[in-house]
């Protein structure tokens, strides 16, 4: 399997970058395609900058390109107030305006799963349900989700590792993703 594995935040020290790379260690017989949101450098979208450049971004066009040729696709978001960090929506706007989409949605059915975790409690789980809810008008096939709250008190940062409780909920739900691609 092809998997494109992508973190949604743009901040250097990002904690759903560290629950990314946990689901990825699920994916070790398989190749990974694992990018950040600092990886697609991209304005804020505007109709009026799309009139004025006569060529589209070469890093949606990227990112387009990684949903096409991955069969799969693991995102690990933020939640920035109760909703989808304004850097993910950002490049959603600019693939949903390719001129090489030719009908397709920007996931293009392919089968995704959504992680997200934070400091507290609730664990980005609000922006997780209004992306299980908004996802499939983007083309994306939600197999599975799954929250980390409190990260902090799970993830110890000296040994750089999530406790036990937390691994195997992540590879619970890595492996029940790839299961769901193999039948
Ligand atoms: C602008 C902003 C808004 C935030 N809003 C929320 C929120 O609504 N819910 C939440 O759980 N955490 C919120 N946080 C805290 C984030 O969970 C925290 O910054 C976390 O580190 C973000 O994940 P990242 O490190 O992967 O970027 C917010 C943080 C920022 C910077």
């Amino acid at each position: 399997m092809k998997i494109f594995a992508f973190c949604a935040s743009n901040n250097s020290e990002s904690i759903n970058k560290k629950l990314l790379e946990e689901s990825c260690r699920n994916f070790q017989n398989h190749e990974v395609k694992f990018k950040v949101m600092n990886d697609f450098d991209l304005p804020i979208f505007s109709q009026d900058l799309e009139r004025d450049n006569h060529t589209y971004p070469q890093a949606a066009q990227t990112f387009l390109d990684l949903t096409a040729d991955n069969d799969a696709i693991v995102i690990a978001t933020p939640e920035h107030n109760s909703s989808i960090p304004a850097a993910f929506k950002n490049i959603v706007d600019w693939c949903s305006r390719s001129p090489n989409l030719n009908g397709e949605k920007i996931f293009r059915n392919k089968p995704v799963l959504l992680l997200s975790t934070s400091p507290g409690g609730r664990g980005g789980s609000t922006n997780l349900k209004h992306l299980e809810t908004i996802m499939p008008w983007w083309g994306a096939d939600i197999r599975f989700s799954l929250s980390i709250p409190s990260f902090f008190e799970h993830f110890d940062q000296s040994e750089a590792s999530f406790d036990k409780e937390t691994k195997e909920k992540v590879q619970g739900v890595s492996t029940q993703f790839l299961d769901s691609l193999q039948n």
